[in-house]
């Protein structure tokens, strides 16, 4: 019964059907239309099903959770709009970025528009600990922004370690997965060792879903990613790739990969030669092998967990995660 199979299609639903229920107003329509539009697109609303999965985990009601997980899920929506800009990115669940459907003003504004109504969603939830809850949600948008910081500022800088990396992709990504599970678990009332065991998993496969986005952004064609095919590397990212590769190339392979991080505008076919150094440097393995790692570390909280709570469903996240293309 706790391994249903349609338990997180099914939390997905609720969540859509939360949103479908928001009656964002019409007017002013560059603010609201682009705000619908990224509402309505094709997300895989994995966080908020996180805190729904997490709530429940611990024995509490998952409608309770609902405000919170919409209001994770319009913060996420948030730093995707800005994130695009900020990566010159043209294409995001299979469709225009807003900032090229609309321009950059219209960009900024519904990502400003996305944060405030996500504290709206937040501040409806019906829970004795909400003021601990709305700590722990502006924390981690303060850490999202560092990490989005950092991000940046790797793109010129001259060595970046793997602990850096980490310690990156830790804050840009994989706190707003772990602040997901930590909120869902306080929802449902749970003792501050399952909070503490939920926020473990969760950072975890938050590290596993970054490395696995650079992997899928050099492996999986945009078609089936719907996103910009190659955009790290067009933008001089370090990500865990290019990261083993500079640390584990031949020279010659090294010098390949530093020029075409010093290149602007990078060609397909350019692109596609630093794929085949990936390739041949083992960090294409490399990453795959890290990402299986992280999850095995999110998959050992979870068994601790599983003495005082019903992770069956945190588990089923897993493997869906495991098994994402897009
Ligand atoms: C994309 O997140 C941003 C990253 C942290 C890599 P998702 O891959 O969860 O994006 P959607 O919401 O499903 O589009
Ligand atoms: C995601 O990093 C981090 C945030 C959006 C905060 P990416 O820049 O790799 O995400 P995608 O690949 O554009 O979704
Ligand atoms: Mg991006
Ligand atoms: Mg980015
Ligand atoms: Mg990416």
């Amino acid at each position: 019964l706790s391994r249903q199979p349609e338990k997180i299609p099914a939390f997905k639903a609720l969540v859509n059907e939360y949103f479908e229920s928001i009656a964002l107003p019409r007017q002013p329509g560059s603010l609201y239309d682009p705000i619908r539009y990224t509402l309505e697109g094709n997300g895989k609303r994995l966080r908020p099903v996180l805190v729904l999965l997490a709530c429940e985990a611990v024995g509490g009601k998952v409608v309770a959770a609902l405000p919170a997980a919409a209001a994770i899920e319009l913060l996420h929506n948030f730093t995707l709009v800005h994130d695009d800009i900020m990566d010159r990115d043209d294409t995001r669940r299979g469709r225009p970025t807003v900032h090229r459907k609309w321009d950059s003003d219209v960009a900024l504004l519904a990502g400003d528009g996305l944060v405030a109504l996500a504290y709206q969603h937040l501040l409806k939830t019906d829970t004795p600990r909400l003021a601990q809850i709305a700590r722990l949600f502006t924390d981690g948008i303060i850490e999202l922004c560092e990490g989005q910081a950092l991000d940046r500022e790797f793109e010129q800088a001259a060595h970046v370690s793997m602990a850096d990396y980490l310690a990156m992709i830790s804050k840009k990504t994989a706190r707003l997965l772990a602040i997901s599970a930590g909120m869902g678990g306080m929802i449902g009332g749970g003792n501050e060792r399952q909070v503490a065991l939920l926020t473990e998993y969760a950072e975890n496969l938050g590290i596993a879903f970054q490395i696995q986005d650079d992997l899928l952004d050099i492996t999986v064609e945009q078609k089936v990613l719907g996103k910009d095919f190659g955009s790290d590397i067009k933008r001089h990212k370090r990500t865990y790739l290019v990261i083993h590769a500079l640390e584990h190339g031949a020279a010659t392979q090294q010098r390949h990969l530093r020029e075409a991080l010093g290149t602007p505008n990078l060609t397909t076919d350019e692109v596609l030669n630093v794929r085949k150094i990936f390739e041949e440097t083992g960090a294409l393995s490399s990453a795959t092998r890290a990402v299986r790692d992280y999850i095995a570390r999110s998959r050992s909280a979870l068994d601790a967990l599983a003495a005082s709570a019903e992770v069956g469903g945190l588990q089923m996240l897993l493997d869906v995660v495991l098994k994402r293309n897009a």
